[in-house]
């Protein structure tokens, strides 16, 4: 099987292509290399590699950064994510796309199922969620949400506790955003599963568990040794550009009963992700 893969520099893309290139053959691009808002570059290279499975991890991730760049947000996350949908479908490519639970407003009190109704409340969840209705117009694809994504390769919420921890000895985060924390090493063994027994569509695809980002903050500095003081915080008191869902736990039954998949707990996901980070001898990584 070969799989071509977009931002493979990215948090995911990197880990994605790790992952793929010890079984499959893989074609990896960088974000400069191929830029998925340019279509002809985009069928071109697809026409070249020739996939059986294309993983779109290009997006523009930036949260707060969308709101004041709208133009640019709709352009990599809708209308790009339709280039590579057409892309896929003019090469018979199976598609795995990534989106995110800012697609929904957060205002649910029970886990978001794939079914319920989106209602993003950021430019990033609309422009995701603009994306999704490109993808899904090829039938060979499949969406799948994730929430709260860190691994060692990007910029994330893990890393920016440990660096406030050791700077300030103190962080203060919110306790009333509840969500999944998930690792990208929990993500990409999901993309295997859905590729292997998945049927087409929408999957939610983060970890088990549910938290806030101040219980995962704690967390963080308790795997990894370290004394630092957690404030708790209100969304009132921390105000940010973009609106965050205040609940988006999102809801991976029909993971299980369609895959198999039993999506691994938060916990033993960070733990897996210290782990790694000693094996590799690289905390600052
Ligand atoms: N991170 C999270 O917490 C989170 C949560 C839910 C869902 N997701 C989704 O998970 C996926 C992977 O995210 P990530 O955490 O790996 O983010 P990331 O580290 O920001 O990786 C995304 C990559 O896409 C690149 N990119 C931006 N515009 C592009 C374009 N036009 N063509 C090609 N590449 C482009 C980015 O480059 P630049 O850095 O130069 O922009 C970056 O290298 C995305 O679909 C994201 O929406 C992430």
């Amino acid at each position: 099987m070969k799989i071509l893969i977009t931002a493979c520099n990215g948090q995911l893309g990197v880990d994605v292509t790790d992952f793929f290139g010890k079984t499959c053959e893989v074609a990896a691009y960088k974000d400069v290399e191929l830029d998925i808002t340019d279509e002809q570059k985009v069928f071109d290279i697809v026409k070249k590699e020739r996939p059986d499975v294309i993983i779109n991890t290009a997006a523009l991730t930036n949260v707060d950064g969308c709101e004041t760049k709208k133009e640019l947000a709709y352009k990599v996350n809708r209308d790009g994510a339709g280039v590579m949908a057409r892309a896929a479908a003019a090469g018979g490519a199976r598609l795995v796309h990534i989106s995110t639970d800012y697609v929904f407003d957060g205002s649910s009190e029970k886990a978001y199922k794939e079914t319920d109704e989106p209602c993003p409340k950021s430019v990033y969840g609309s422009s995701k969620l603009e994306g999704e209705k490109e993808v899904q117009k090829y039938e060979k694809s499949f969406i799948l949400r994730t929430a709260w994504l860190y691994g060692p390769h990007g910029n994330n919420f893990v890393k920016t506790m440990m660096r406030l921890g050791k700077e300030n000895g103190e962080a203060g985060v919110v306790t009333d955003q509840l969500g999944n924390p998930t690792s990208t090493f929990e993500l990409v063994r999901i993309i295997d599963t859905v590729l292997k027994n998945g049927e087409y569509g929408i999957y939610h695809a983060t970890c088990s568990g549910v938290c806030s980002w101040n219980e995962f903050a704690r967390e963080i500095f308790r795997m990894a040794g370290m004394d630092v003081k957690v404030n708790d915080l209100t969304t009132e008191q921390f105000p940010r550009p973009a609106k965050r869902p205040a609940y988006s736990n999102l809801c991976k039954d029909k993971l299980f009963e369609v895959c198999g998949y039993k999506a691994t707990d938060w916990h033993d996901a960070l733990k897996e992700y210290f782990d790694y980070l000693k094996t590799e001898n690289n905390y600052d990584k």
